[in-house]
């Protein structure tokens, strides 16, 4: 049976149309920008020297950046005598037969991410017996002065009160609106984050060697020197 309809319903069915076609267009826009990193699990050391200590290096990143410095120092390490493993924090499922972890989160709301603590609870027991060096990657509170220092050191404070940290770093990271939500966005644009790549590659790298040097994989190699 067909309907003929009034001028009044086709008007108002026209623009209900229109106001869901906007809509879903603005939805599809945010996923558009909002891409998510593909974090993989990445084992460096395919043919592993039994001989080496084994370090694990993991991290908690939302838009790549903590990621990428968590990459070069894996680099660092294994371009050294330290066997390395690379895996995203939330894909850690044990640490047994690591000789040293290096742990690294961004930095969101003062905070590192929230899976960090989940991780430490997990493994709270496991992480007794390892040297643990922690880094942040943040953007503000970068400056020389005491009060900066003060508060970016309270970053690692969330795992500083459960775990014992024996090298600590603070990098200035990423930020890319693209790859954040319009919401972050938005909250970007009201604290004025500065827009821009701020790693400072030689000073990741520094602070690798640093771990590197007072660890077992240095004694070996320097055992190996002495041979
Ligand atoms: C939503 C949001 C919140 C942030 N909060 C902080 C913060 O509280 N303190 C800070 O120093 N940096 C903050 N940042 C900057 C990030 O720490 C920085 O962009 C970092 O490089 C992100 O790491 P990722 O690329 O691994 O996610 C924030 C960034 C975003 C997008």
């Amino acid at each position: 049976m067909s309907k003929i309809i009034t001028r009044r319903q086709f008007l108002t069915y026209t623009a209900a149309g229109i106001g869901v076609t906007a809509l879903t267009c603005a939805g599809m826009g945010a996923f558009a920008t909002h891409r998510p990193v593909d974090i993989q699990y990445r084992k460096l050391a395919a043919n592993r020297n039994p001989a080496n200590p084994v370090a694990l290096v993991t991290y908690a990143s939302k838009a790549g950046s903590t990621m990428e410095i968590a990459q070069a120092i894996a680099l660092e390490l294994e371009n050294r005598s330290f066997t390395v493993d690379i895996c995203p924090i939330q894909q850690v499922n044990s640490l047994e037969g690591y000789s040293q972890i290096i742990m690294g989160s961004a930095i969101r709301m003062g905070s590192p991410l929230p899976e960090v603590n989940r991780f430490i609870e997990e493994h709270c027991s496991e992480f007794q017996k390892i040297p643990l060096a922690c880094f942040a990657v943040h953007l503000q509170h970068d400056g020389e002065d005491e009060a900066s220092r003060k508060a970016r050191v309270a970053y690692l404070d969330p795992i500083r009160n459960q775990l014992q940290i024996t090298h600590e770093a603070y990098f200035t990271g990423v930020y890319d609106p693209a790859k954040v939500t319009p919401i972050e966005r938005l909250m970007g644009k009201m604290v004025k984050t500065p827009v821009g790549d701020f790693r400072d590659w030689a000073a990741i790298k520094g602070w690798a060697q640093s771990i590197f040097s007072n660890s077992p994989a240095a004694r070996i190699e320097m055992e190996s020197v002495a041979l």
